[in-house]
């Protein structure tokens, strides 16, 4: 068995440098919220995939959904011959989705496609080509994915020029000083100065933002949004890649608003760690571009939707979205007793049910403190958990632990958290 050492060795010699790794632990097995590195050392899993593993690693009743399509068959293509998991697949999403009216789904692999195709769904429906996104957001490193993500470094630096008709405004953040009165004033400064309304085929926005910083869309912001999309003939995305299946206590998080968008992409936990997406929308939008506009090679792989219907079904069986608002809750409260401490740096702590996150401050401001977020994760690692940082601050702490986690696990991931803050203060 090779050291973690030797593996990145290999790694840093054979690997493009543009991909980065949290860790240079590599992985040899996991299992629901633990994840064993190949020196035998344990980990707990508080990133999950970034938020692939909603339903653990390896779930008993996922492998077996894959392993049954493994014996039938790996791969037709649906444009050459179709099969049933996709349509049982569409099916369960199209009931299980917050949309207005039928509803129809279209599958991919990834979430940056996921984003491209609900833009095409949406310039074809709407016969615009006007997108308007959010600062902080994130929607992937493809083109069109990147002309739409509100952050410059990593993810757009050095790789335009990108697509056109692509514009951004702030995103609420009353922490950091931006309101909704804001995001709703650059928005009225953009149809003024920049593009008329009648140019832009959608909003483009993550309910909560996942990379941007577990930042929630105030429901205040999604209400004047839908108001704004309706009086201009404008179309509502919600990017629910890192938000949907179960993360927020809801199978989506927009089921938290009282209005509703007119399409949705879903990615990550849906597949249960196989690479399989979706946008799912309103559908006389999803039905607008003809045979032929959508689709791809690999997406919609039966095994992958196959384990999806099983990943569905866990989250119903095992009551995952309940113990969803139960891990965010203990999250919050243990957080909470932590920021009691001015010497942890704990600023705000924000999110909805197990999407929750917390920011590093230095003790006593709002100001972002990076380099303590940087020691964090570094000091968490060694010590045998897994965190991820976010934020466009690159301060904040987000848990994307498998919903299903062990009680005495996640008790024991909060511990080596507690333990790994006091000693990077
Ligand atoms: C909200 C959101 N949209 C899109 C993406 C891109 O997904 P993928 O990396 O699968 O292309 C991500 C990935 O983190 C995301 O969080």
């Amino acid at each position: 068995m090779s050291s973690n050492a030797a593996l990145w060795e290999r790694r840093m010699a054979a690997v493009a440098r543009g991909v980065s790794s949290a860790t240079q632990r590599f992985v040899d097995r996991a299992l629901n919220a633990e994840i064993w590195d190949v020196e035998g050392k344990r980990y707990i899993d508080f990133a999950g995939g970034i938020g692939v593993q909603n339903t653990g690693h390896r779930h008993p009743h996922v492998l077996a959904a894959m392993a049954a399509q493994l014996e039938r068959v790996v791969h037709s293509c649906v444009q050459v011959m179709p099969y049933e998991p996709y349509v049982a697949l569409a099916e369960r999403l199209n009931a299980l989705a917050p949309i207005a009216g039928p509803a129809k789904t279209l599958l991919l692999s990834t979430g940056a496609e996921a984003v491209e195709n609900a833009v095409k769904i949406a310039r074809y429906a709407t016969g615009r080509p006007g997108v308007i996104a959010f600062s902080g957001g994130f929607h992937g490193r493809s083109m069109m994915a990147m002309a739409l993500t509100g952050k410059v470094a990593p993810y757009k630096a050095g790789f335009g020029p990108f697509p056109a008709d692509v514009w951004h405004a702030r995103f609420p953040h009353p922490y950091h000083g931006v309101t909704v009165a804001d995001t709703l004033a650059d928005i009225a400064h953009l149809f003024k100065c920049d593009v008329e309304p009648r140019r832009i085929a959608a909003f483009l926005i993550e309910p909560v933002q996942g990379e941007g910083g577990f930042t929630v869309a105030p429901p205040e912001l999604m209400r004047a949004l839908r108001a704004l999309a309706d009086e201009h003939g404008i179309l509502i995305i919600a990017d629910e890649v890192q938000s949907g299946f179960a993360r927020t206590g809801r199978f989506f998080a927009m089921e938290h608003y009282d209005v509703h968008a007119d399409l949705i992409t879903t990615a990550k936990s849906i597949g249960g760690g196989l690479p399989l997406a979706g946008v799912v929308g309103r559908a006389e939008v999803m039905d607008a571009p003809p045979p032929g506009g959508l689709g791809g090679t690999y997406a919609g792989n039966p095994v992958a939707c196959a384990a999806a219907l099983a990943v569905i079904d866990v989250i119903h069986e095992e009551r995952v979205l309940e113990r969803a608002q139960a891990i965010g809750e203990r999250f919050r409260e243990r957080i909470g007793e932590l920021a009691a401490d001015p010497r942890n740096g704990i600023g705000e702590i924000r999110g909805l049910g197990a999407m929750v996150a917390f920011e590093l401050v230095r003790p006593g401001t709002h100001e972002p403190d990076p380099e303590r977020t940087r020691a964090l994760t570094a000091r968490a690692a060694e010590l045998g958990l897994l965190l991820l940082s976010c934020g466009v601050y690159a301060n904040t702490i987000r848990v994307l632990v498998p919903i299903t986690v062990e009680d005495l696990v996640f008790e024991e991931g909060l511990a080596l958290l507690a333990r790994a803050l006091e000693e990077t203060a």
